[in-house]
């Protein structure tokens, strides 16, 4: 159900975006970019889920670890991989508490997935073991939900959406005006309604889900803290149909650094992704 409401997204382009983000924002992607490419050589996936995205990156040539809390969603990753006769390292874990024997060019936490750390502690102490997995010259993107959904009276996405995938009809609706955001938490509980309709009949999911709304401010501080250089700043908060790298500071070269991604195609007012059918592009 969860890969079929979120059917709508275009993959490819958005591992094409992380590319391009790798080879501009790194000092790793900067040296290579050119040469031999700017498909990172390790790459750390956060909150994966299905980790469609960590295996694109792995059938461009990356050495990719998916890591993710749930079990459910490690054995879907590690089928696809298998399926797809892909390698993928699935760790199942938390990103608030693990340890790796590697780090990595790159890491990566898509589709707002941060949005399940409810507290600034929490934040922080993941962004503390993320930056001990990543490598100097480094970078970490995260995409996250655009605040102008949350901060504005009228949201610029919808939180509905249709799509057709493989002769299946998919309707999601995820949150929308009645899920209001707690201003002192920033927690929204989101109303997700998933229905699908086959030749075999029709079935829905529904289920309530917590999503914590991350500021700009609250990410770049809590990457200092962490200890990541050069944590960057939403560079396309204006630009909506897009998702784009955040402008980094300058920083100890050397170190590694984080970049945020706001999803203006965030779809969804109160949802965990960030681009939707009618928008899903992708561009830095
Ligand atoms: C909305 S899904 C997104 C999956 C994936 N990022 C994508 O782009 O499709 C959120 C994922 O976060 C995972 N998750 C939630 N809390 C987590 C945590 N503390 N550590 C690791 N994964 C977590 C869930 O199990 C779920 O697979």
């Amino acid at each position: 159900m969860y890969e079929l409401a979120c059917a709508y997204r275009d993959v490819l382009s958005e591992v094409d975006a992380l590319e391009r983000w790798f080879a501009r924002l790194s000092d790793l992607g900067a040296a290579c970019a050119g040469g031999a490419g700017t498909v990172p050589g390790s790459v750390l996936e956060f909150a994966a889920g299905p980790a469609d995205h960590s295996l694109e990156l792995a059938r461009r040539g990356a050495s990719v670890t998916a890591l993710d809390l749930s079990p459910a969603m490690c054995v879907r990753a590690r089928d696809k991989a298998q399926r797809d006769g892909l390698r993928l390292d699935v760790v199942h874990a938390d990103m608030r508490d693990f340890t790796l024997p590697a780090r990595f060019d790159l890491a990566i936490t898509m589709l707002n997935s941060l949005c399940h750390l409810m507290e600034l502690d929490d934040l922080v102490t993941h962004l503390k073991a993320a930056a001990a997995h990543i490598v100097p010259g480094g970078l970490y993107i995260i995409e996250l939900a655009h605040p102008a959904d949350f901060l504005t009276m009228v949201p610029r996405t919808s939180s509905e959406w249709d799509t057709d995938v493989d002769g299946r009809q998919v309707h999601v609706r995820w949150g929308g005006a009645d899920d209001a955001i707690d201003p002192v938490t920033q927690v929204t509980r989101e109303h997700v309604r998933v229905t699908v309709r086959d030749a075999a009949g029709s079935r829905t999911l529904t289920d309530v889900v917590p999503n914590r709304f991350w500021t700009r401010t609250e990410v770049t501080a809590a990457a200092r803290l962490a200890g990541l250089s050069r944590a960057g700043a939403p560079a396309n908060a204006g630009r909506p149909g897009r998702l784009g790298p955040v402008a980094d500071h300058a920083g100890r070269s050397g170190s590694a650094r984080a970049a945020a991604a706001v999803g203006t195609a965030r779809l969804h007012r109160t949802g965990a992704n960030l681009c939707g059918p009618a928008s899903c592009r992708t561009g830095a």
